[in-house]
């Protein structure tokens, strides 16, 4: 009788720990990939490879310095650093700010793309920035800004759809939510870096800079197993000395030459209206021909529910205007996106075929809903853009500055909740 209750009480222990753990599954990224209230999402949680890592990376959220007791760092920096043109000085601040900044705006010698966005380097043996993808009616598909904490019902469209993306992830994001960072893979999603702390890189030292990307590649490697081989520069600020660098680690870099200005909205006056005139643009050049040769790539962000939200707001209408939507080394046939060589992207024929699952994903192939059709979008609103479009932008952008200090000091709070954890 006894043996039985006490089965019984086990067996039932067992069942309501089973249901506990999964409403409240923060340990593994299937758990994480679950959780659907984006305040439970955004709760820090603690992650012993990451967390317990922490003293091997610079305070996130902060500019990246390579760390003297790196010796891996180290010895990469010295073999690259010959290769970084010594006659192109940092411009202006971290933040932004080039006040007090004289450069020749007209020669424009460091091919400084925040100026006109220059993106074939004026010095030899620097490898051009791409801007357009050579598949004609495409769109190169990219994110920037990630992983956001609240990503879940993103990447759950996303993956109702079939469509995999270029997630370009912030250092200190993958720190701060690395399960979020390990669903990109999970779900066969291309990750590329964007920087440690999202600052101006060309104001930044040639050693930090070289930090800011190398810590991004060894984050993102220890929580997701691979080393990118792209980079997206944050607000596009890339000269000639930083693709040196970008070069040296063996990143390609990734820009754009539209701007859904999604990360603006809220912004010096920038409106939901304005984002949307801005996705309305890059459609209706679709439909009137401009990708007919060559494909296009518009900046968008993993930034917030906002940002996500336009972007499956706006799914439908790209699937109509372009013929095909995939991430960005698809687009290039770079079925190699990583260092590990372990693991490989659908080239473009197998995604546009069907085969949009990536060796080493865990999300099965399925049946392809990627584009076909050539139809008419119905173009939107396209009313007044007093946002401007991605060729804008004589100076740096305060906005953007500002933009990014919203974001930090929640990250700084989170960060401060998982160092108190590790304390515990
Ligand atoms: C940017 O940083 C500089 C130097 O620290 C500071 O003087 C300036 O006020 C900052 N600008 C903005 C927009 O935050
Ligand atoms: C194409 O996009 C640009 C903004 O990049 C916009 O000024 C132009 O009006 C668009 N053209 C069409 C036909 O939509
Ligand atoms: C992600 O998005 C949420 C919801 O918009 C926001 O609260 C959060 O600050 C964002 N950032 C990160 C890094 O998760
Ligand atoms: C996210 O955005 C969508 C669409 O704008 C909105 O319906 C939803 O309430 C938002 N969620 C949160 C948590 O703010
Ligand atoms: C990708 O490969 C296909 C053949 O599979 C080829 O037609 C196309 O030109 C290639 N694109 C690039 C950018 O190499
Ligand atoms: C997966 O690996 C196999 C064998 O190496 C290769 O033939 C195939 O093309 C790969 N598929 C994808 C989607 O990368
Ligand atoms: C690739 O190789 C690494 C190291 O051998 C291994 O840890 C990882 O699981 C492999 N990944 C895939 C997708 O096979
Ligand atoms: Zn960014």
């Amino acid at each position: 009788m006894r043996h039985w209750s006490d089965t019984r009480t086990a067996a039932l222990l067992v069942a309501s720990l089973a249901v506990l753990s999964f409403a409240q599954d923060r340990t593994t990224e299937q758990g994480e990939a679950q959780i659907t209230d984006p305040n439970q999402e955004c709760a820090p949680y603690f992650y012993a490879p990451s967390s317990n890592a922490i003293n091997s990376f610079p305070p996130i959220w902060t500019v990246a310095t390579l760390l003297a007791s790196d010796t891996a760092g180290q010895a990469k920096w010295n073999s690259i650093s010959a290769s970084i043109p010594t006659d192109i000085q940092p411009k202006g601040q971290p933040n932004g700010s080039t006040i007090g900044v004289t450069y020749d705006t007209v020669n424009d010698p460091d091919c400084w793309w925040t100026i006109r966005q220059c993106t074939t380097p004026k010095r030899s043996g620097i490898p051009s920035d791409i801007a357009s993808i050579p598949e004609p009616k495409t769109m190169g598909y990219a994110f920037d800004d990630g992983p956001n904490c609240s990503h879940n019902a993103f990447y759950d469209f996303l993956a109702s759809q079939n469509q995999k993306a270029t997630m370009f992830y912030i250092g200190s994001n993958v720190m701060d939510w690395p399960l979020e960072a390990q669903r990109a893979v999970a779900d066969g999603h291309e990750i590329g870096a964007h920087t440690w702390s999202h600052r101006y890189m060309t104001a930044l030292s040639s050693q930090d800079a070289f930090a800011e990307l190398w810590y991004t590649m060894q984050a993102i490697k220890l929580v997701t197993g691979v080393t990118p081989t792209s980079w997206r520069p944050p607000f596009g600020d890339v000269d000639d000395r930083i693709r040196a660098i970008a070069a040296g680690l063996g990143l390609e870099t990734i820009i754009w030459k539209y701007d859904s200005n999604d990360w603006r909205n809220g912004v010096n006056g920038i409106t939901p209206a304005d984002v949307d005139a801005d996705y309305g643009y890059f459609i209706s050049n679709s439909t009137s021909g401009t990708f007919n040769t060559v494909g296009g790539i518009m900046l968008t962000h993993e930034l917030n529910n906002y940002t996500m939200s336009e972007a499956i707001k706006f799914y439908p209408q790209l699937q109509s205007a372009f013929s095909h939507i995939v991430p960005i080394g698809v687009a290039l046939n770079k079925t190699q996106p990583y260092v590990e060589t372990n693991y490989s992207l659908p080239s473009f024929s197998q995604y546009v075929g069907g085969t949009t699952a990536t060796n080493g994903s865990s999300s099965s192939g399925g049946s392809s809903s990627s584009g076909s059709g050539t139809s008419t979008a119905s173009s939107s609103t396209a009313s007044s853009s007093s946002g401007g479009s991605g060729s804008s932008g004589s100076s740096k952008s305060n906005g953007a500055a500002i933009a990014v200090a919203g974001v930090t000091p929640v990250l700084v709070a989170g960060a401060a909740l998982l160092i108190a954890s590790l304390a515990l």
